[in-house]
């Protein structure tokens, strides 16, 4: 009998093709909708692997209805959403998609960086109003790049790739991470290690690019807010956690900093009351991975994992930890 994946949305191209040509059997949920935790549950019950979403929750307990399960592919780098220590411990691999889609989060922060640094969101609202006057020298200044310092919370791959982006705007880039990098990668990315205190007390422009643990949950929390320059552009196309959404509300509300871009939110796909009333914030629909060569290339790293597991084989891309 053939090995069953189990695919919980709908894929971009190649689809499931490529799993299927790996003589595979596969089932998916047909519909473009989050399952329930129950269909999940039903889903997976039969399941030798399943392909699951960054919406999906994967812990013990889904594990403990599926006896066949041997291989979970995350379809995200981050892997907040599957309790992997508690699934690797029933003997199931847990694989996610690093290294893919880099370019595009870090296109994707970038277009965050510059809509909420020069009015964009505003901008538009206007014109498509029908209400626009007309060019003036003084409406919706913004914020200029060149100059001013980036500050890159969580230095990984893609806080590595929007670093390198801000050398095309003449920009000083200070990160912090767990660990500072190898003096040569900083050299090569011209940017230099400093506390979290300094980089929010200094920088123009704050981008996180950590993924979510206990660690970094809430690192912007009322006392970090307190700390940034009034004038500071945030942007998060990490997870929506790391901001504590509450208290954003407040301090956009109050301008305590200028304005902040969002792809990723604490209550996902729920907003926080108050934030999309805000003139000074870009909201955008957690598109970090979102385009063509990104998820096609999810697509094939998630079934190449399958298949190496289900045929006996390391995993390509295991989640780390
Ligand atoms: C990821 O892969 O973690 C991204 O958030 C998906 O867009």
């Amino acid at each position: 009998m053939a090995a069953t994946v189990f695919v919980t949305r709908p894929l971009p191209d190649p689809g499931v093709e490529v799993l299927r040509a790996a003589g595979l059997e596969v089932r998916t949920n047909a519909e473009d909708r989050p399952l329930t935790a129950d269909e999940l549950r039903a889903g997976v019950a039969e399941a030798d692997a399943l392909l699951c979403m960054l919406s999906d929750r994967v812990d013990e307990a889904l594990v403990d209805v599926a006896p066949r399960l041997r291989v979970v592919a995350n379809f995200a780098v981050g892997y907040d959403n599957i309790d992997v220590a508690a699934v690797r411990a029933r003997g199931v691999e847990v694989t996610t998609t690093p290294g893919v889609l880099t370019d595009a989060t870090a296109d994707l922060a970038w277009a965050l960086l510059l809509a909420a640094a020069r009015n964009i969101g505003p901008g538009e609202r206007l014109v498509r109003s029908g209400e626009w006057p007309g060019w003036s020298p003084t409406q919706l200044l913004g914020q200029p790049m060149r100059g001013r310092r980036l500050g890159i919370f969580g230095m990984g791959a893609i806080g590595r790739a929007v670093a390198r982006r801000a050398r095309g705007f003449d920009m000083e880039v200070v990160y912090h991470n767990r660990r500072a990098l190898p003096p040569e990668v900083e050299a090569e990315l011209g940017a230099t290690y400093v506390s979290t205190d300094e980089l929010l007390r200094t920088s123009d422009f704050v981008s996180l690019n950590a993924p979510l643990n206990d660690e970094s949950r809430h690192v912007l929390d009322r006392a970090a807010f307190d700390r940034m320059k009034p004038t500071a552009v945030l942007v998060n196309t990490g997870r929506g956690a790391l901001i504590d959404e509450a208290v954003l509300v407040d301090v956009l509300r109050e301008r305590r900093i200028a304005a902040a871009g969002l792809d990723v939110y604490e209550f996902e796909p729920r907003v926080t009351e108050g934030l999309s009333t805000l003139d000074n914030v870009v909201l955008a629909p957690h598109l970090g991975s979102a385009d063509v060569e990104a998820r096609a290339a999810m697509v094939e790293l998630c079934s190449r994992n399958i298949i190496e597991v289900l045929a006996g084989r390391p995993p390509v891309t295991p989640a780390p930890g």
